[in-house]
């Protein structure tokens, strides 16, 4: 039995953790969670976003499923997911954007996978007030993180039977800094003759994503440009309701749904947990039991594709309970 930390979250966390929780259960995964009140609730009580016995559970586990927590308004405090991104070196960020049944949008058939380097870039946050009207940041690319997130997509890519890894990027101007990270790409790509290496400058990238998304398989990019494709490609499946996520490092891992805590819908059995859902079957993946998020996901994709008992978000009338009962039929 694998234990795995669970942070319950704010909002609408607590509900899609339930469902989650109910349809791992329903299909059987030899899983168990350790569950811990994470985010502003808790900061609110004690003080700490994250209690000192959730990170003693993370360090025992490492692996975290985390449902979205609201960042509190003020100062004094850093936001959770940086902390977790810091103090485990989850270095990559990996958001695949698959298309779902009966789900209105202009886009079929989409299939890409966003590697967002996670410890860099402008993130790191270094900003400089030269005079009252000027300030410089400090944009940090260095080989050591670039090498192991392209490393870690064209990985991704054989294991998965991926065609090919884009690298995305704004060399022509930034010559030195995206210039090391599409030179290291160039480098690392001869190590993997079997799988396609092409690269897009980000702009172009953003054009072909809406005209010609078929064109996009894995792709790879620094933080930034990490940032905004992948909530470009979440609105070309339908929204961020859908789109799962993996935080990645050597040792730990972290898995979350990319939406945030939706304060407007908590506690009304509305939520759409499919993101959560999804974030759940990638740990499943991730931990060698693919079977199990195999079943799960095929379970989601016949709910999706009978149309009749979706949520609110994707213009059905179905609650979380219906959805994710739904779910557990099929399942
Ligand atoms: P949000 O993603 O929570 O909500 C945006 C809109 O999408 C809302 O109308 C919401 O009802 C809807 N929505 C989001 N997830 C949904 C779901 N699963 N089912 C149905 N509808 C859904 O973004 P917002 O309102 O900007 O942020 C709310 C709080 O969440 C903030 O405190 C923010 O800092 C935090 N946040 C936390 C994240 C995390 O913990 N990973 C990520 C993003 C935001």
């Amino acid at each position: 039995m694998k234990i795995i930390t669970l942070f319950r979250g704010d909002g609408i966390g607590p509900e899609i953790c339930e469902a989650v929780k109910k349809v791992l259960e329903a299909a059987k995964c030899p899983i168990q969670f350790e569950e811990f009140d994470v985010g502003e609730a808790e900061y609110l009580r004690h003080g700490a976003l994250i209690p000192e016995a959730a990170f003693e559970s993370i360090e025992k586990t490492k692996l975290i499923l985390k449902a979205p927590i609201t960042t509190p308004i003020g100062k004094g405090f850093r936001s959770c997911n940086v902390q977790l991104r810091e103090k485990y070196d989850l270095y990559a960020n990996i958001r695949p954007a698959k298309s779902l049944p009966n789900i209105e949008t202009p886009f079929k058939n989409i299939d890409m996978v966003i590697f967002r380097e996670n410890t860099e870039d402008l993130y790191v946050g270094v900003e400089k007030q030269i005079d009252e009207n000027t300030v410089h940041a400090t944009k940090i690319i260095t080989r050591r993180c670039s090498e192991r997130i392209i490393r870690a997509a064209f990985e991704y890519a054989l294991k998965n039977n991926r065609r090919r890894v884009s690298c995305i990027h704004k060399a022509n101007i930034l010559k030195m800094s995206d210039g090391l990270f599409l030179s290291i790409f160039n480098e690392i790509k001869q190590e993997y003759p079997t799988i396609e290496a092409d690269a897009y400058i980000v702009d172009n990238a953003c054009m072909q994503m809406v005209m010609h998304p078929e064109k996009f398989d894995v792709m790879v990019m620094p933080n930034l440009y990490g940032d905004i494709l992948s909530d470009l490609a979440s609105g070309l499946i339908g929204g961020l309701g859908l789109l799962p996520s993996a935080n990645l490092g050597e040792e730990y891992a972290m898995f979350e749904a990319v939406h945030g805590s939706a304060p407007d819908i908590a506690g009304k059995n509305m939520a759409n947990p499919t993101a959560m859902l999804l974030s759940a079957c990638m740990l499943l993946d991730h931990i060698g039991l693919e079977e199990y998020a195999e079943k799960i996901r095929h379970a989601l994709y016949e709910v999706f594709v009978e149309g009749k008992t979706l949520t609110a978000d994707l213009n059905g009338q179905a609650t979380t309970s219906m959805f994710c009962e739904a779910i557990i039929e099929k399942l």
